[in-house]
């Protein structure tokens, strides 16, 4: 296992690579298209979300994407021809991942993460059906009180519970404890409150034993919440976000790919060059960067391209190219050699 381990998540970090989170939950699927003007008259139905998957599936993004987080209904979908999905991303040099987690749990005002319960035989499954890695989501809530120690602690236990079971099926986990964006909270207590998750994450990934060699982070860039006030340039984010990673990251864990978490595609492409940048010279005199710093973005990967879609044929061949455009910007974010 250790040597499958090894080689997806080197084939994972290369350099210029990301990774397309296209594992929307049909449920999640569902409010994108209802919420998007030229979707709506879409139905949710299983051939929809196959027919917008092939889109993304078959895009020329090999050059730019190591690996695509897949929902378990695509790990087993194929292209109208009947081509297997996980053999279009293989053809592509791209890794099929899949979210193994069972969505959110609501505990009073908070939520935990559904799925460990039966974790172990379905990564044994999804490594059958050509999976190389997974991703779990936690979903922090940021208020004056919260989030919770209960809930901070409960979540963290999760992920790393979970991390261990991916590794022991041959699976590179993806550990996403995602602080909701969507609050008032500044820049001061997204700090504060990203340091306390992720000292949190990495203190039950080490007591349960997860080789962070081959285990990635998922976080959010550290920034003010959507409805502040409070704004922060790039260099803001750059800067607060590596601060945070210095005090709780270990320089062993393999990469971190970040979430987009509701931001723009221009945003998210740019905070991410902006990281890039900043982490060059932050580490040089360090002997080099710690970790990896690329994208694991769903919303800012696929925002227009969805909108350009309306569910006709006909504009595949336009949605590829867009789809094709945000990859390389983002594949060259992860440099640091984004020209907008
Ligand atoms: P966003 O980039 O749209 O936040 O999605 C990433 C993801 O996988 C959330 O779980």
């Amino acid at each position: 296992m250790e040597a499958l381990l090894s080689e997806s998540v080197a084939h994972l970090c290369a350099r210029g690579k990301g990774i397309l989170a296209a594992d929307e939950s049909p449920g999640t699927l569902g409010k994108r298209l209802k919420n998007t003007p030229q979707l709506r008259h879409l139905e949710n139905a299983e051939e929809t979300r196959r027919q917008w998957r092939e889109i993304l599936l078959t895009s020329d993004t090999g050059s730019c994407f190591g690996g695509v987080i897949l929902h378990e209904e695509t790990l087993l979908q194929s292209t109208k021809e009947g081509k297997a999905f996980v053999e279009c991303l293989r053809e592509r040099g791209i890794l099929p991942g899949v979210k193994v987690d069972q969505g959110l749990e609501p505990v009073g005002e908070e939520t935990v993460t559904k799925g460990l319960d039966t974790l172990s035989e379905r990564c044994a499954a999804y490594r059958e059906q050509g999976a190389r890695f997974a991703k779990w989501r936690a979903a922090l809530k940021v208020s004056d009180v919260l989030p919770s120690r209960e809930c901070v602690e409960q979540n963290a236990e999760q992920l790393a519970r979970y991390a261990k079971v991916c590794q022991e099926q041959g699976l590179v986990p993806i550990v996403e404890p995602e602080i909701l964006i969507t609050s008032d909270y500044g820049m001061a207590r997204s700090r504060d409150v990203s340091t306390l998750v992720l000292r949190e994450v990495f203190k039950r990934l080490a007591a349960h034993g997860v080789d962070l060699k081959t285990c990635l982070l998922k976080p959010q860039m550290v920034m003010p919440g959507s409805e502040s006030a409070e704004k922060a340039s790039a260099q803001e984010v750059a800067r607060a976000t590596l601060d945070v990673f210095d005090e709780c990251l270990t320089d062993d864990l393999a990469g971190v790919f970040f979430l987009s978490g509701g931001l723009t595609e221009e945003q998210a492409t740019v905070n991410l060059n902006e990281l890039n940048l900043a982490a060059k010279e932050r580490y040089a005199a360090r002997g080099g960067q710690p970790w990896k710093l690329s994208f694991s973005f769903g919303r800012a990967l696929q925002a227009s391209v969805l909108k350009m879609w309306r569910g006709r044929p006909e504009n595949a061949e336009a949605c590829r190219a867009q789809s094709l455009r945000l990859a390389k910007a983002n594949s060259s974010a992860c440099e640091g050699e984004y020209n907008p």
